[in-house]
């Protein structure tokens, strides 16, 4: 029997036994008149995670799940998506399957779009208010249909399709996912695991920057690629400096590199970024953010590329340029593709900006 199979070893996982579960799973069909709780405890589909629901430390998320006062999207992964699953926190993963509203596959389906969670204010995420919870990007799938959807949480690359949608309850949507969703993690964990980041992910490290990025209660941070930084060949702290590479301290790397940071402030998802902001950077100095008429997202009008990495404290958007402080944008300049490479000792020697729009837009140069 299949089903039993899934059962026990769902129970030798969480370690509960058979006499707690009172399940019937007879049915494909939802019955609107009972809770998200007692409707799990029906379908077949979620045997196992009625199962793992009546684990002790359980108890919060069960109340919750069959609490009639509020309504919710339970995302909930079928007896196949557990299989394995051995998180060290259930009460934080499942938190963060559960969403904050009642939603049908045709709302999730009908546009880009990021949903909060009920996983807020825990050592796995830290968001800016208490009330905002870790969130999940939904985008249409024309492939799978009409209602077609992708979900992606912290996993790069993980990608979760409901295949059974709008079981609907007295309080609230069950939509069943044919994977457990991945909590976002820290940055310094999610970089390393994207390709097209790797000298942005070793100049962080080299700058120490993680820590600081990482303590923040709401990040945005826009990541260099590989192509961008590759023009800037940046020379390292006691490197022999030659006349047409930047050379860095790790001071001034740091300083670059938080330039790219917004800390403590509300989490610049994608979705947010509707129309022309200013921001302030952890670094001295603001940055301009907008969408284009082709719906392109730009940061002092260098293209994002790939947007909404998710992280444990906010996101992650990576940049085809790298963003230079000498520029900031309080002091737009006039039309000289020219730098800061006049009288003292510039911060960033050999940088050459080029001036669009009166905004920062580094092009480059390393010849
Ligand atoms: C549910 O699973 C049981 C076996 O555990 C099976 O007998 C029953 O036919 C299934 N019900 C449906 C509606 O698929
Ligand atoms: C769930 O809620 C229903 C309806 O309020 C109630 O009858 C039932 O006893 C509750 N079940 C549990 C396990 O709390
Ligand atoms: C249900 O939720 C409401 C609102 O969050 C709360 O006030 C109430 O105590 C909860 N009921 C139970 C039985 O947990
Ligand atoms: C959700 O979808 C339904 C049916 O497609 C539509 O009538 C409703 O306006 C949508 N609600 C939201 C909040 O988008
Ligand atoms: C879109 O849906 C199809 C059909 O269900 C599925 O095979 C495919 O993996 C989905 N694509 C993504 C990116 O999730
Ligand atoms: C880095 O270089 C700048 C400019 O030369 C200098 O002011 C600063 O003291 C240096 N910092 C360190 C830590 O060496
Ligand atoms: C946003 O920035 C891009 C790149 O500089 C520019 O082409 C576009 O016109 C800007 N859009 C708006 C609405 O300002």
């Amino acid at each position: 029997m299949r089903v039993l199979s899934l059962l026990s070893l769902t129970l030798a996982v969480v370690g509960v036994t058979p006499a707690t579960a009172q399940t019937a799973a007879t049915t494909n069909v939802a019955d609107g008149s009972l809770t998200i709780y007692q409707n799990l405890g029906r379908l077949n589909v979620t045997v196992s995670l009625y199962q793992l629901l009546q684990n002790i430390n359980l108890l919060d998320l069960r109340n919750l799940l069959n609490n009639t006062s509020n309504r919710y999207t339970f995302l909930a992964p079928s007896n196949e998506a557990l299989q394995g699953v051995q998180p060290l926190d259930w009460n934080a993963l499942l938190r963060y399957h559960i969403l904050a509203t009642s939603a049908l596959a045709a709302n999730l389906s009908a546009s880009y779009q990021l949903e909060s969670t009920l996983l807020y204010d825990t050592a796995q995420a830290q968001l800016p208010s208490y009330q905002e919870g870790q969130a999940i990007v939904f985008r249409p799938n024309q492939t799978a249909g009409a209602g077609g959807v992708t979900l992606t949480g912290g996993s790069v690359g993980t990608d979760v399709s409901i295949i059974q949608t709008d079981l609907r309850a007295s309080n609230g949507i069950i939509q069943i996912i044919d994977r457990v969703l991945e909590i976002p993690a820290k940055a310094s964990l999610v970089a390393p695991r994207i390709a097209d980041i790797t000298t942005a992910t070793a100049l962080l490290n080299q700058a120490g920057l993680f820590p600081r990025l990482e303590q923040a209660r709401g990040l945005t941070l826009f990541v260099p690629n590989n192509a961008a930084l590759s023009k800037l060949d940046i020379i390292l702290d006691g490197a022999t400096m030659t006349p047409t590479r930047p050379s860095l301290n790790t001071s001034q790397l740091a300083d670059l590199l938080s330039f790219h940071a917004l800390v403590d402030q509300t989490v610049l998802y994608s979705t947010r970024i509707q129309d022309t902001i200013q921001v302030q950077t952890l670094e001295e100095g603001s940055l301009i953010l907008n969408r284009s008429a082709s719906n392109d997202i730009y940061v002092n009008n260098v293209k994002v590329v790939r947007a909404d990495i998710l992280l444990a404290n906010g996101v992650m958007h990576i940049i085809d340029g790298v963003l230079d402080p000498s520029r900031a944008v309080q002091k737009p300049s006039g039309s000289t593709a020219e730098v800061a490479s006049s009288a003292g000792s510039p911060a960033y020697p050999q940088l050459v900006v080029a001036n669009l729009l009166g905004l920062v837009a580094l092009a480059v140069l390393y010849l």
